[in-house]
C-alpha cells in the first residue's frame, strides 16, 4: 500500500513513522526549571545531528492539552540539560519517566532515580549511567500550523564517558549495554552484534 502523508490520519502517521524508524536510541533528558526544579523524561525522536561542531536533535511533541512539555519549557526557559543514554538494566526507570508528572514534581525523586552532579551545567544527570551528553541549546525548529512537534537542536559541550567502558576514544558497546524504542511498548537491546568487514 502507499500512504500520501497529506491525508493520512495524524495519528496513523505517528505510528507508521515509529513502525518504520527503529530501533531509536533514547535520550534521557535531565532539565531543571527556571524556580530549580529537576526534570527527568525519555525521549526517542533523538539523534546525532552533527559529530563537528557535536549537535544532537530531540523533538518533542506536545502534551495532550497542546502545551509544550516540561522538558522542552526548561530547555527554552534555562538552556543547559543532559542527556543520560539508557542501559538495559534502568530501561524500567526510563520507561517510568515517561508518566506525566506537574512541573514543580522533582521526577528524579518521585521515581527514586539517583541523581548526580554534572561536571559543567546546573541540570542533573542520572547515576550511574554509562555515558552523559552535557548540552546547550542552539535552535528551536517548530512543525506544523500548531506547532506540535518541536525540534531541538543542542550543542554538546563535554561528554561523560564511565572509565570502565572505554577504551579510549572506543567506547565498548556490549559493556554500555544500551538499550532502543521499538514500537508500541516494546524496546530492543543492542545485545545481538554483528561486524562486517568491506570487501
Ligand atoms: C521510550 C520513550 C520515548 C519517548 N520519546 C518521546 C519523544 O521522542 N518525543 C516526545 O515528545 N515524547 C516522547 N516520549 C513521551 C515523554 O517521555 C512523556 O511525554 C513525558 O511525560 C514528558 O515529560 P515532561 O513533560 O516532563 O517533559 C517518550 C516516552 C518513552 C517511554
Amino acid at each position: 500500500m502507499i500512504i500520501e502523508t497529506k491525508t493520512a490520519d495524524r495519528v496513523d502517521l505517528y505510528k507508521l513513522l515509529i513502525g518504520s524508524v527503529l530501533p531509536r536510541p533514547i535520550a534521557w533528558v535531565g532539565s531543571i526549571s527556571a524556580d530549580g526544579v529537576d526534570n527527568l523524561a525519555p525521549f526517542s525522536f533523538f539523534n546525532v545531528a552533527s559529530n563537528n561542531p557535536p549537535v544532537i536533535s530531540i523533538s518533542f511533541g506536545n502534551k495532550p492539552d497542546g502545551t509544550r512539555k516540561d522538558s522542552l519549557n526548561n530547555i527554552l526557559a534555562t538552556e543547559y540539560f543532559s542527556v543520560s543514554m539508557v542501559s538495559h538494566k534502568m530501561a524500567e526507570a526510563m520507561h517510568d519517566s515517561s508518566q506525566a508528572f506537574a512541573p514543580e514534581i522533582d521526577e528524579f525523586a518521585a521515581l527514586n532515580v539517583k541523581k548526580a552532579k554534572c561536571a559543567n551545567i546546573a541540570a542533573s544527570k542520572v547515576a550511574g549511567a554509562g555515558v552523559v551528553f552535557e548540552c546547550k541549546f542552539r535552535q528551536l525548529i517548530e512543525f506544523g500550523a500548531d506547532s506540535s512537534s518541536n525540534l531541538v537542536l543542542a550543542d554538546v559541550i563535554s561528554i561523560e564517558v564511565d572509565d570502565a567502558i572505554i577504551d579510549y576514544p572506543k567506547i565498548d558497546m556490549q559493556k554500555l549495554d544500551l538499550v532502543g524504542r521499538g514500537s508500541g511498548l516494546n524496546y530492543v537491546t543492542t545485545r545481538d552484534v554483528f561486524s562486517l568487514i568491506r570487501k
